[in-house]
């Protein structure tokens, strides 16, 4: 079947609230390429968006699943439970920042992991509050769409969205936001809209993924530990996007000095099927009471036996120390056309969680034209790359961690020859 009869089936069977941004169809997948329906290869920088850190159909993987395909698919664990989902919480409790007891609680998408983070923190300290930042993304559930701070798309048109939800400038300073205009902007809040005793939790990501990759300065950090223990206010760190070796460190969080209460992981946790979960202080996860957790897919079994497979591959190919190797390639080839390209405004990232933002030329006005052409251009030439940001000026880098050495060097010559020709254009 071609891709444009695919598409017009699809106008005509789903609502265009699932926006698709391609406009081929995948027919399949190995490793960073992918095929299209008509046998097209591209080279896949979105990786699922940041699930597939290790690959499409790493091996391993792929005969873990069958391997629990032979046993079980599904007896939903709150019924009939399984030693993998026990074994699975034990590497991570192990693994996550912190040596104090840990337990983890699993489940299926992040913005679910999110959801159950917040009612975890909600009834181990038994208030209502919620403090988020602009920018951020949480999902797309309501309590995710709440703690979402960017609107278009994610919040137009839902509301109303749950109450006691608070929003605070994330530090930016490339936009102009510092480290102390965000602690201000909460202790203003505490003053004008919540009692900081009536705050359960303060939710941040340690790299704002969709809105730009921008990571969190190491002191704001440390400010927001100090400003939760003074207050009785538990810190989550919302590590969806950035887990499982994407920033050199196999949880973000081990780039800081900073033990987070409670922790959301999913995408690349189980390398492209469904996982998510909460790790966390033991006695915070255990505030919620029986049957208060889980749902009838939480910690599928296949999606389980997957997960087991990405922590052993993360160690065995060394995939956070390869993460930091091409992120920094990345890095180099962007700062070397930085003299030639005047809207390259900055070039960041931990590890292999890279991006580009692109301003009107020489300037701080966010280009989003200009990032669409890239984008565009990439995609004609074979290259798969995503865009975020709150003015969708950010270009993300999401190479498969797995990736092979030629397919990358293919990457960086069209990044280099679509970067190029969109500064022609635009001249
Ligand atoms: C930081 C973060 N939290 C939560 C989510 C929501 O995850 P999901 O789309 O699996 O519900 C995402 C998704 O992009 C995310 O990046």
């Amino acid at each position: 079947m071609k891709n444009a009869e695919l598409k017009s089936r699809k106008d005509a069977a789903t609502p265009r609230g699932v926006g698709v941004m391609c406009d081929f169809y995948a027919e399949r997948a190995e490793n960073a390429e992918l095929w299209d329906v008509e046998g097209r290869r591209f080279i896949d920088f979105a990786a699922g968006i940041a699930v597939c850190n290790t690959g499409h159909r790493h091996p391993k993987i792929l005969a873990a699943i069958r391997d629990q395909l032979d046993h079980f698919t599904h007896t939903a664990y709150q019924i009939v439970p399984y030693a993998s989902y026990v074994e699975l919480a034990e590497k991570l409790n192990a693994r996550a920042p912190g040596d104090h007891p840990k337990k983890t609680a699993f489940f299926t998408t992040g913005a679910e992991a999110v959801e159950n983070a917040i009612k975890i923190a909600r009834a181990a300290t038994g208030r209502p509050g919620v403090i988020a930042f602009t920018g951020g993304f949480h999902g797309r559930t309501l309590m995710g769409m709440a703690l979402t701070g960017k609107v278009a798309p994610y919040k137009i048109g839902f509301g109303p969205f749950p109450s006691d939800v608070f929003h605070a400038p994330f530090p930016n300073p490339l936009h102009g936001v510092t480290t102390a205009d965000s602690l201000k902007a909460i202790e203003f809040l505490f003053k004008a809209d919540i009692d900081p005793k009536r705050v359960a939790a303060i939710i941040f990501e340690p790299v704002q993924g969709e809105g730009g990759f921008y990571p969190a300065p190491a002191e704001f950090v440390r400010a927001l530990r100090k400003l939760c223990n003074e207050h009785g206010i538990l810190l989550i760190a919302d590590e969806v996007q950035t887990g499982f070796a994407r920033t050199g460190k196999l949880f973000a969080m081990n780039h800081y000095d900073v033990v987070p209460d409670l922790m959301t992981v999913a995408k690349s946790l189980a390398g492209g099927m469904p996982l998510s979960g909460v790790i966390g202080r033991a006695e915070i996860m255990d505030a919620a009471a029986p049957g208060g957790l889980g749902g009838t897919y939480a910690g599928n079994p296949l999606a389980v036996a997957a997960a087991h497979a990405v922590l052993d591959i993360i160690d065995e190919e060394k995939l956070c120390e390869r993460a930091t190797l091409l992120g920094d390639r990345v890095k180099a080839k962007l700062v070397s056309l930085q003299s030639e390209v005047p809207q390259i405004a900055d070039v960041r990232g931990p590890g292999g969680m890279v991006a580009v933002e692109f301003c009107k030329a020489g300037g701080s006005e966010p280009d989003a034209e200009f990032t669409k052409r890239v984008q565009t251009l990439a995609l004609e030439r074979g290259l798969l790359l995503l865009v975020c940001g709150v003015y969708s000026n950010v270009v993300r880098f999401l190479f498969p961690l797995t990736i092979q050495e030629t397919v990358f060097d293919e990457a960086m010559a069209i990044l280099e020859s679509v970067i190029k020709d969109s500064v022609a254009v635009a001249a």
